[in-house]
């Protein structure tokens, strides 16, 4: 896979070496198919059930729940299994690894700055009652430089474009990295530095953070992400701190989320102790 990067945008134009040998890509394709069909099996057959159980028993309020439940208002349509099993599998996932890998990178960073640690634990203990800015911001600023989605996955061009000088082909597959638009020189200040004070005052320009994507297939799940991170941030810095157990160990293994390469190992210690 060829890669062109366009400096002032920060655009990535992927060319598929595969397109050139007729047939290979379906092939691939088709053998990805069968692959995740193997890994989903067990995980189908138990969906299968539950959904099963559910429509002969309804009236709970879980998620579940509620998409058996869920009607067209137009038509009264309701969603079938398969429909119910896709929007459980599409909402499990993208919000399940996200958040968590969010809060992963989160205590990393804290951990390497302990000064930013103490004032979370300062502004924590000095206002338990409070709305947690600080840690909002430790958050936001957390996702800024080690986004959970460092990569958006890829749109095709439906036309040819030009994107700041780079001639955007029909049919080009073109990607936009939230990981080089969150470090980029001309957006951000030191950009490398972790400094959760950048989100104190004014939002960022638009479209120079973009943890969630943007357009029309933003995340749907952007405001329960951050306000389920800051709660779980807040409970757990209010009773402990992070100690990095493998510090110049840690590494990244981006795929569709930012996962560290092998484990990150942290101890829990309880504050005060
Ligand atoms: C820190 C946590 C999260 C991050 C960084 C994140 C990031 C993203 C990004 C970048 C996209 C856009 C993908 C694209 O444009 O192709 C997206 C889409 C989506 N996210 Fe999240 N997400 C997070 C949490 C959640 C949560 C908690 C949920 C649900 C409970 C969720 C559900 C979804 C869904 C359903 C989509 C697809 C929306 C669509 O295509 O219309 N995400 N997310």
């Amino acid at each position: 896979m060829f890669q062109r990067a366009c400096a002032c945008s920060s655009v990535i134009l992927l060319t598929e070496w595969d397109g050139f040998v007729p047939g290979l890509r379906e092939l691939r394709a088709r053998r990805r198919e069968r692959e995740i069909a193997v890994l989903f099996a067990v995980f189908d057959e138990w969906i299968a059930r539950l959904i099963a159980e559910r429509r002969i028993s309804p009236g709970g309020s879980d998620l579940l729940d509620r998409l058996i439940a869920a009607r067209d208002p137009e038509t009264g349509r309701g969603l079938g299994d398969r429909e119910v099993r896709d929007q459980f599998v599409t909402i499990f996932i993208a919000g399940h690894e996200t958040t968590a890998v969010a809060l992963v990178w989160t205590w990393y960073l804290l951990a390497v700055h302990p000064q930013i640690e103490a004032r979370l634990h300062a502004e924590l203990d000095a206002s338990p009652d409070a709305p947690p800015a600080y840690a909002r911001q430790v958050i936001e600023e957390a996702m800024r430089l080690l986004p959970p989605v460092p990569r958006i996955p890829l749109r095709q061009a439906q036309a040819d474009d030009v994107i700041c000088g780079v001639r955007i082909p029909k049919g080009a597959l073109v990607c936009v990295a939230p990981w080089v638009v969150h470090r980029h020189r001309t957006l951000w200040a030191d950009p490398e530095r972790f400094d959760p004070d950048r989100f104190a005052g004014e939002r960022p320009a638009r479209y120079a953070y973009l943890p969630f994507g943007a357009g029309p297939r933003v995340c749907i799940g952007a405001s329960l992400a951050v306000t389920e991170a800051v709660i779980v941030l807040c409970e757990i810095a209010r009773r402990y701190r992070l100690k990095l157990l493998n510090p110049g160990e840690v590494g990244m293994r981006p795929r569709l989320t930012l996962r560290p390469m092998g484990s990150i190992g942290m101890e829990l210690v309880a504050r005060g102790s």
